[in-house]
């Protein structure tokens, strides 16, 4: 909670790549809503992008591209903080002193870390191994109540609330424990080629992801092609149907129709018609945002100046967390 009592709501996105409509329809779409009750920070996650290569030229650019996306997706810079993590020195400050007290252990069975040490085997760098520990720090130094997130980050918050208890229980009652925000539907939007994998940023298969940036006609495309199943019934039944049950997800998020009206308004109609309806309803979406982003980044003074402010005031709460961890964990305060 805050000083004004409202509760605090922290959430972020990582710079890599292009976004998908997972991070959408499971993350960001979830995030606007929230602004009008809650204390909400919304962070561009660079530090946790460099546990895998990037190329420091296209990071700055993403970084840039993905802020003007929160501002599109509708997050206000009048309502949120919206600000660059590496902006923010304290969050890496926050993290060893969290470090000291996460075991290895419990690092090594984080799925994510497993799956990615799988993936870059000629990278499998200690910040992979840490990333859980610095997620946990972003939410941990603005005491926050709510993390809204997809369906894959479950264990990671999981172990920031148990570092958050374990640290209270250690050096008495400090930080928050966070709650996790998961949609009922949407939280783990699927490849379109493979409905039993997430859709991902670093598919190999352009196929199988829909990117925010994608044109109207790629998005048809890619959404004709997506693999269904033998049957021609559309209908809603994720364990026999996980590819149909996807698509009617998305579907059901883009149009604002729930997933029983959807299933009606298909009836007797073949998969054919569910894919056109679906393209339809994505390019809505996705068209309005396109356009507010670039008219966002055309305007590079605009976006400089609100994430400068966001960094002020992120810091100010940051500042103000850490100075107390440092005194709870027995460090000398500098004299000013
Ligand atoms: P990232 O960039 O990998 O994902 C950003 C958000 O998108 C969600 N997401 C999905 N949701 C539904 N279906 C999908 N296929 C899909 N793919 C991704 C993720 O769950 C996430 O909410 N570690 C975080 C970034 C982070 C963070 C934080 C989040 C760093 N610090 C503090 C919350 C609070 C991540 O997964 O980023």
């Amino acid at each position: 909670m805050n000083s004004n009592g409202k509760k605090v709501v922290f959430s972020g996105v990582q710079p890599t790549g292009k976004i998908t409509l997972g991070n959408y329809l499971g993350a960001i779409k979830n995030w606007q809503p929230l602004q009008e009750e809650y204390d909400c920070l919304y962070c561009v996650v660079d530090l946790h992008s460099i546990t895998v290569a990037q190329v420091p030229a296209e990071l700055r650019k993403n970084t840039m591209e993905l802020a003007a996306l929160y501002i599109a997706c509708g997050i206000s810079p009048d309502k949120s903080t919206l600000f660059v993590q590496s902006h923010v020195p304290q969050h890496a400050e926050l993290q060893w002193v969290l470090d000291t007290i996460t075991y290895v252990g419990e690092l090594n069975r984080m799925t994510q870390y497993k799956d990615k040490a799988r993936k870059h085997k000629d990278n499998i760098n200690m910040g992979l191994m840490n990333y859980p520990v610095l997620m946990a720090s972003d939410i941990l130094l603005y005491m926050t109540d709510l993390v809204p997130v997809g369906k894959d980050q479950k264990q990671h918050l999981e172990l920031a609330r148990t570092i958050a208890q374990r640290f209270n229980n250690r050096y008495s009652d400090t930080f928050v424990v966070p709650e996790g925000l998961v949609n009922k539907h949407g939280a783990k939007i699927m490849s379109l080629q493979d409905p039993s994998a997430k859709m991902s940023k670093s598919d190999e298969n352009e196929n199988a992801v829909i990117y925010l940036t994608d044109d109207s006609a790629t998005v048809a495309r890619k959404l004709k092609r997506a693999v269904t199943d033998s049957e021609t019934e559309v209908r809603y039944d994720v364990k026999n149907k996980p590819a149909v049950s996807n698509l009617l997800t998305i579907y059901s998020l883009c149009s604002g129709q729930s997933i029983a009206a959807a299933e009606k308004q298909f009836v007797g109609m073949g998969y054919g018609a569910l894919k056109e309806a679906t393209a339809q309803a994505v390019n809505q979406v996705l068209q309005p945002i396109q356009a507010e982003q670039q008219r966002i980044l055309a305007d590079k003074g605009y976006l400089e100046n609100v994430l400068k402010e966001g960094a002020q005031r992120a810091e100010s709460i940051a500042y103000k967390t850490l100075s107390k961890v440092y005194r709870k964990v027995g460090f000398v305060p500098r004299i000013r």
